[in-house]
């Protein structure tokens, strides 16, 4: 080879970002944490913290933000058929199975700023990172929000073929049947079949979530390394009095729909309190019909929320709430009936990804510890295809679900470094 050649070759050659010192790298923190804030714009309400409720004006805006952010990290955008973005950086090399992570950005009404948004922004930044330093990655990396998320894991639900064609025709709470509203957010419920993924399509799937409990915040401990996620029941109670004057009917000759739902709420709390254990239940949505207050409720419609590890447990609670709950009705001359109106399956995470993020914590000389999510999470339904890890940051005094939701930037771009790490290190496996 001619001297100059050589010369060539050898500039060339340092030209090529070194793969070899990836465990070097590190995110940009203030790019992340900026992207966070200005995701918080999309449904802010004047009190702080959003109302980025799925399929509503502001969540279909705070797609199209993330979007345009997942274009500018180099990545493949489209929508698949449920509605959740898919941003796809292709491997070096065909033949290996799909590496996933990412989160969620819709919100509860009245909720906070980072619950998903944290996950969703600094996936977005990882893939950035490595578009930077040209990484020439082995697996296909696909970074996914999933649509909403918060009203029983939809998007990823539908992603592994667990969302029930009437689930798609039935009308939600608003009326509007779901099939419209992941149209509106550009899925085809058409095309379900084909957002399918079967066991064993993907190599893995990571998320980064805020932890929504006190733990880590409390110890001063920085990472939170999951071992499983709870599984949620929802039961929908309707109680059926008779809606009379509330001025002219003798206290005796009531039939009094919300004396029934009142012990229901009390009766829920104590039978959940009874038994060893973390598991939570709540009655955190309560309508009267027909809710003036001249009117003897005629009607209550309540959702009682079970959650635990277990969901033999959680069918043992419901079984002796709803007994008890059946038997107060009767007393008040009140009917009770009630649907299942979704479950969340629990998950534990596989032992091996919780290996390698701990390696990555290692790494970055960060401390952790292994713990629960009390909260439900789209990582619980991708433990169904393929091996999964999920990464908590610490929630300020534990708040979550509000306005007062905080997590700091420090811990947003600790976490954004974990999870970095974890799929670099994932991807040379
Ligand atoms: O409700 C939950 O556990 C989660 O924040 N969607
Ligand atoms: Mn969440
Ligand atoms: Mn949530």
């Amino acid at each position: 080879m001619k001297r100059r050649e050589f010369v060539e070759t050898v500039i060339a050659l340092s030209a090529i970002p070194k793969q070899g010192n990836w465990k070097s790298w590190r995110v940009n923190g203030a790019r992340v944490n900026k992207h966070l804030a200005d995701l918080s714009q999309y449904g802010a309400n004047p009190q702080g913290g959003v109302s980025r409720v799925a399929f509503s004006d502001a969540d279909v805006a705070g797609r199209r933000f993330m979007m345009d952010l997942m274009r500018t990290a180099g990545l493949t955008v489209s929508i698949d058929p449920v509605g959740n973005i898919v941003g796809v950086r292709p491997a070096a090399r065909s033949g290996t199975l799909p590496l996933l992570f990412g989160s969620h950005i819709d919100s509860v009404p009245e909720g906070g700023n980072y619950d998903g948004d944290v996950g969703s922004c600094s996936a977005v930044e990882v893939a950035h990172i490595l578009a930077e330093r040209g990484y020439r990655n082995r697996h296909p990396l696909q970074v996914v929000i999933w649509c909403d998320e918060e009203s029983g894991l939809t998007g990823s639900r539908g992603f592994i073929g667990d969302l029930p064609q009437d689930e798609i025709d039935r009308p939600g709470r608003d009326g509007v049947v779901l099939a419209e509203k992941i149209r509106r957010i550009g899925g085809d419920p058409a095309r379900l079949a084909e957002a399918r993924h079967r066991s064993g399509s993907i190599a893995g799937y990571v998320e980064l979530h805020i932890e929504q409990g006190g733990i880590l915040d409390e110890r001063g401990i920085n990472i939170g390394i999951v071992e499983g996620i709870v599984g949620i029941h929802h039961y929908d109670v309707t109680l059926r009095g008779f809606a009379n004057h509330a001025g002219t009917t003798p206290m005796d000759r009531r039939q009094n729909a919300m004396l029934a739902a009142a012990e229901l709420v009390l009766i829920v709390d104590r039978v959940v309190r009874s038994v060893e254990g973390r598991q939570v239940g709540t009655v955190g949505r309560l309508l009267v019909k027909p809710g003036a207050p001249n009117v003897i409720p005629g009607q209550v419609d309540l959702t009682v929320e079970l959650r635990d590890l277990s969901t033999e447990k959680i069918e043992r609670l419901w079984t002796q709430i709803h007994e008890e709950a059946l038997a107060s009705a009767k007393k008040y001359g009140v009917t009770l009936d009630y649907t299942l109106q979704h479950t969340n399956l629990p998950a534990l995470s596989t032992p091996a990804v919780r290996t390698v993020i701990a390696d990555a914590v290692q790494g970055l000389g960060l401390s952790s510890q292994v713990m629960p999510s009390g909260a439900g999470h789209d990582a619980q339904d991708l433990a169904r295809i393929g091996p999964m890890g999920m990464i908590f940051v610490p929630s300020v005094k534990g708040i979550s679900h509000s306005p007062l939701e905080l997590t700091r930037a420090d811990d947003v771009t600790n976490g954004a470094n974990v999870l970095l790490q974890t799929i670099l290190r994932l991807d040379q496996q």
